[in-house]
């Protein structure tokens, strides 16, 4: 399949990102970075995440975050629940497109969420029945789909099993997350063609973390075979708690880099994404994660 002319960006930054951040971000900085990476072009947002806070402390303020940040037309604000509590929060908050979570592995979604792919997909399945009533989109995600800190080797033909059960319950996308960045180009190929045989292309994105340095390159090789939709947070920010080494996800100001020279559409300003980066980092008193956004600065 050929590389799509048109790619949609979901930014995972304020919620993949932040979830891992040790000190605890302060509400009104969590607002003003979903509120100007509003103002970038991005039409997905993943805002925070409804889960436990003795889980993610991190993001026990996810009803203020979410009721705090400036909606705008045009762009949705998707936001993760691991269960119908956290639906109810969600709902409660004013959220209109939830994400519901589970792995390919085992060993992790024990760690993750203290049960079994099976019994995880049984919570969900209260949360798509309540979804659909409302005309909330739920999106999912399966992750350790090229590899677990915990069991290592991961079937693919688990990962297309999970994809599988998680499309057929409604989910419109489905996100196959490398959760701790192990896999390389051919594998990740070949891990997406065999869950493409199963649900549709158009219904499945790529979330690459770049733990191995193999991000950009795995997202790269996934456009080839024809994946519309690319998970990336800015500044390179991300990582799981629950995930033994997880580092950031690829940054998002790299993968729009990229795509602006393969005269691919994101719709995103890479100027404005850059300085919001930029923001970012300094917020967190590092140096940012995304190549580009440095490239960017030093320029
Ligand atoms: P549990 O401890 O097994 O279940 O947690 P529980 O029902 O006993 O809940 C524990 C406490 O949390 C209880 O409170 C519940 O009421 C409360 P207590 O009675 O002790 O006072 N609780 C909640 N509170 C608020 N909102 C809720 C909620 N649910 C329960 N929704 C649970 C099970 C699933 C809740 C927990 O394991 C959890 O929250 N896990 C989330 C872990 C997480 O967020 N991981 C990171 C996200 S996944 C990821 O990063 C991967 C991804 O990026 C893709 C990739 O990279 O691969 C998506
Ligand atoms: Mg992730």
């Amino acid at each position: 399949m050929a590389m799509p002319a048109q790619v949609r960006i979901v930014e995972v930054g304020p919620r993949d990102g932040l979830q891992n951040e040790k000190t605890i971000v302060a509400t009104a900085d969590k607002i003003e970075l979903i509120n100007r990476l509003s103002r970038t072009g991005l039409t997905s947002i993943e805002a925070t995440s409804f889960v436990s806070p003795k889980w993610v402390p991190q993001l026990a303020d996810a009803g203020q975050v979410f009721a705090g940040i400036d909606r705008r037309a045009g762009i949705s604000y998707p936001v993760l629940v691991p269960n119908a509590r956290g639906y109810e929060r969600a709902r409660a908050a004013g959220a209109t497109e939830v994400a519901v979570f589970t792995a390919a592995s085992e060993a992790f979604s024990q760690k993750n969420i203290n049960a079994s792919i099976d019994e995880s997909i049984e919570r969900f399945t209260p949360v798509l029945e309540s979804a659909r009533q409302d005309g909330v989109r739920v999106r999912g995600y399966v992750s350790t789909v090229l590899g677990c800190p915990y069991q290592g080797a991961v079937p693919v033909a688990d990962v297309v099993r999970v994809a599988r059960r998680l499309h057929a319950l409604g989910c419109y996308e489905i996100s196959l997350g490398d959760t701790i960045g192990i896999g390389t180009p051919h594998k990740a190929r070949a891990m997406l063609l065999a869950v493409a045989d199963e649900v549709p292309m158009a219904a499945l994105a790529v979330h690459f973390h770049d733990t191995y340095g193999q991000a950009l390159a795995n997202v790269l090789a996934c456009l080839e075979e024809g994946v519309g939709v690319v998970d990336a947070a800015v500044s390179g920010v991300g990582g799981c708690p629950y995930a033994k080494g997880a580092s950031g996800n690829v940054a998002t100001e790299d993968v729009v880099y990229m795509l602006d020279g393969l005269g691919v559409r994101t719709g995103v300003d890479i100027d404005v994404l850059a300085d919001t980066g930029r923001w970012l980092a300094s917020l967190l008193g590092r140096e940012s994660g995304s190549k580009v956004g440095r490239a960017m600065a030093a320029a």
